[in-house]
């Protein structure tokens, strides 16, 4: 049976209240915290930054997974180890050398992770996919919360898994974007390992309940 991780994302969750957020999260079924980071160039909005990870490191009891949607993110890999991230993700249209940045982000002791926007087609990554810990493959259009599922994704889930069997790598599949119960299932059984879901948990009347629900899921 595949164990399925969810990780909500914390863009979605009640700023000022953010450790009572965090300490849900850390109570629930959920195995990672997913944090957005934009700049405001990558993508058409700014999110939080450093000082707002920290503050979150403080509480959190689980894994860090890191979505960077800024440009030139090898600036900032060693200030998000010393952070606590755990998985860092940089996002392949921001990298014009994603090879030595995958290098980076592991000689910094973090799991490496690539993030492709929609139009990116994952046969991109086939010469890097054994340096890859997790491909996030996004499901709306980077910079904000709660946007529509893009259906085009089951067929890039379905084609990416044939690239890492093919390859014999390890790499996750983490979906980011619009994960609801509608389309969780079906991207489990397209080979999704990593369900990340925003408004869907937080904007829910018991995320907790939501979370376990989510977990439900499995093959
Ligand atoms: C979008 C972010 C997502 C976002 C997902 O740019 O990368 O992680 O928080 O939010 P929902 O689940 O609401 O689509
Ligand atoms: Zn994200």
């Amino acid at each position: 049976m595949k164990n399925t991780l969810i990780a909500p994302s914390i863009l979605a969750a009640d700023f000022a209240n953010l450790q009572r957020d965090i300490e849900m999260v850390n109570a629930s079924e959920a195995d990672w915290f997913h944090l957005d980071v934009m700049d405001g160039v990558f993508v058409p909005n700014i999110s939080f930054g450093m000082p707002v990870i920290k503050s979150i490191a403080k509480h959190a009891k689980k894994p860090l997974d890191v979505h960077l949607m800024i440009i030139d993110p090898d600036r900032y890999i060693k200030t998000f180890a010393d952070l606590g991230t755990d998985v860092l993700t940089v996002h392949y249209e921001a990298c014009t050398h994603l090879h030595r940045t995958l290098q980076a982000i592991k000689a910094e002791g973090m799991q490496a992770g690539v993030a492709i926007n929609p139009h990116t087609n994952v046969a991109l990554l086939e010469d890097t996919i054994k340096d890859i810990d997790l491909v996030c493959i996004m499901s709306v259009n980077p910079g904000f919360g709660g946007q529509s599922f893009i259906e085009n994704t089951y067929k890039k889930v379905k084609q990416l898994r044939e690239i890492i069997e093919a390859n014999g790598a390890t790499t996750k599949i983490e979906i980011d974007g619009g994960v609801t119960n509608r389309n969780a299932k079906q991207l489990v059984e397209a080979g999704s390992d990593v369900l990340v879901a925003g408004s869907y948990v937080f904007g829910a009347s018991n995320p907790t309940e939501t979370i376990a629900d989510l977990k439900k899921i499995v093959l």
